[in-house]
């Protein structure tokens, strides 16, 4: 049975009329995330609880209360029903994840793009992924692929699940985190492929990216939350800052997931090559 119905069949007597109870949920591991219609703040409970008995996986239930937050994309959630120990172990495509999800963000709407990557990966790379976090893109692809994984995170909570992720998932022959600020010690023409998976400027880490390319060049995914129609001027900004760097670039967009009122979220896949004097 669906959510919503299974809702309203179970507590939709005790629910104000007229107001839209949710049609769904995210689940990392054994927490469900949900967002909630305001008239529905004193049900919350009562929401909570309901939501455990319809999914057996579920053991603890947090609502959203703000937006996310920072540099470190800190979310905004508080917990309204079952265990308060939110630290969970989450399975995506052969990998775990652990980590606290009402701490960290953990896109649903990035699934797609998570088990894309390795695809893309040719024989063994260098790969580096620069906003890092629990290890979200990079888990993947030194699971899936021979290749060699530096992952950066700037969050000391985020690394420490990220250190612990490398374990649970057998990759630390070949994987290796850092924290700190990417900006500053990421590594210089050793990179085949670059991840910039994050939605804040992420131009501007764009530089330091190419620096950490290959002297041959290689590619860089470029996420970038914008309306459709700035796509050729970030393709622009793209071109002009690899110019500067002695780049040539070639570059195609995929949409990852809607983001907000006429905002999508695109990742750019750039190849970038070094142009050869005539
Ligand atoms: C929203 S998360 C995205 C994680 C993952 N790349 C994804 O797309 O699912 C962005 C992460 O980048 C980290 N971060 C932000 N600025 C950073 C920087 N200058 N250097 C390294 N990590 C940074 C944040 O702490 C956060 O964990």
């Amino acid at each position: 049975m669906r959510y919503r119905k299974f809702l309203r069949e179970k507590i939709g007597n005790r629910l104000p009329d007229r107001v839209s109870v949710p049609s769904g949920f995210q689940i990392v591991g054994h927490v469900a995330l949900l967002e909630l219609h305001e008239k529905l703040s004193k049900f919350t409970q009562l929401i909570g609880e309901a939501t455990m008995e319809f999914d057996h996986r579920i053991r603890s239930v947090a609502v959203k209360t703000d937006p996310t937050i920072g540099i470190m994309r800190k979310p905004g959630y508080r917990l309204i029903a079952g265990d308060s120990n939110t630290v969970t172990e989450h399975i995506e495509g052969g990998v775990v994840f652990r980590l606290d999800p009402l701490r960290l963000t953990f896109s649903g709407g990035n699934v797609a793009e998570r088990m894309r990557l390795p695809n893309m990966i040719k024989g063994d790379e260098m790969v580096l992924d620069m906003f890092a976090c629990v290890g979200q893109f990079s888990l993947h692809i030194a699971k899936k692929t021979r290749s060699r994984v530096v992952a950066i995170e700037i969050n000391p909570e985020a690394y420490r699940f990220l250190v612990e992720n490398i374990k649970l998932n057998g990759v630390e022959d070949r994987m290796q985190a850092l924290l700190g600020d990417c900006r500053e010690m990421h590594p210089v023409n050793e990179a085949n492929r670059v991840i910039l998976g994050y939605l804040h400027n992420t131009i501007e880490y764009l530089p330091y990216a190419l620096k950490a390319l290959r002297e041959d060049g290689g590619y860089v995914h470029l996420h970038a939350a914008l309306p459709k129609r700035d796509i050729p001027s970030v393709g622009n900004t793209i071109n002009t800052i690899a110019m500067k760097q002695g780049l040539n670039t070639e570059f195609s967009v995929r949409e990852v997931k809607h983001y907000s009122p006429g905002i999508e979220h695109y990742v750019f896949d750039i190849h970038a090559t070094p142009i050869r004097a005539c």
